[in-house]
């Protein structure tokens, strides 16, 4: 059995959706579930599938100590970002190499880095009249949005297309591609 960490900051539909998918397997589970705020939506989402999840400040997760502390309690193999708001720090990424592997709702190198996140994304994908957008699956080294791409896929963009109806397109290829590209990483770890 591989034990994963999801990683998230908000609503966490994306870390339900993993749970879900993953709550029957016999070879992944979802063990643990750490967040940066304690008053969104993902605590309630998890914990309701069995999923512990634990509350640490920015600071900790910079510190790294506390976060890897609960980690190896979960004796954690993986680590998956699903909406995560912070950037991953240098103890976590030396402790987990090309162990950690985020989804960013656009098709990187477009519109990722720094304040990019959210309904920001879908935002810039309009300003820039995209005729196309979608997920990028990649893994997380020190810069935000720039460890190698694992999977990516695409939705139209219409004209017409407000970012509320671009984030909608681009969740359901998040609900649909995740769980099965986390399953094929860890068979290959
Ligand atoms: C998702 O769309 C995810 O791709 C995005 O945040 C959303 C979280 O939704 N991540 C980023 O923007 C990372 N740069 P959720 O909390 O409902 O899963």
């Amino acid at each position: 059995m591989k034990n994963i960490a999801i990683f998230a900051s908000g609503s966490g539909t994306n870390a339900e959706n993993i749970g879900r998918y993953f709550s029957n397997s016999e070879t992944i589970k979802v063990a643990v579930v750490l967040s940066n705020n304690r008053n969104v939506g993902v605590h309630d989402r998890v914990n309701k599938l069995g999923i512990p999840s634990y509350v640490f400040s920015r600071e900790e997760f910079v510190q790294g100590t506390p976060v890897l502390a609960k980690l190896a309690e979960y004796n954690v193999d993986f680590i998956v970002l699903a909406g995560f708001m912070n950037k991953i720090s240098d103890t976590l990424l030396k402790a987990f190499p090309c162990k950690i592997i985020n989804i960013h709702p656009a098709l990187l190198p477009k519109h990722g880095g720094k304040g990019m996140f959210g309904m920001h994304v879908h935002e810039a994908v309009v300003a820039a009249k995209e005729k196309e957008s979608g997920i990028t699956i990649h893994y997380v080294n020190e810069n935000y949005d720039e460890g190698a791409t694992i999977f990516q896929a695409k939705c139209t963009v219409l004209p017409t297309d407000t970012p509320e109806e671009v984030a909608t397109k681009v969740h359901a290829l998040e609900y649909a591609h995740y769980p099965h590209v986390i399953e094929e990483v860890l068979a290959k770890h």
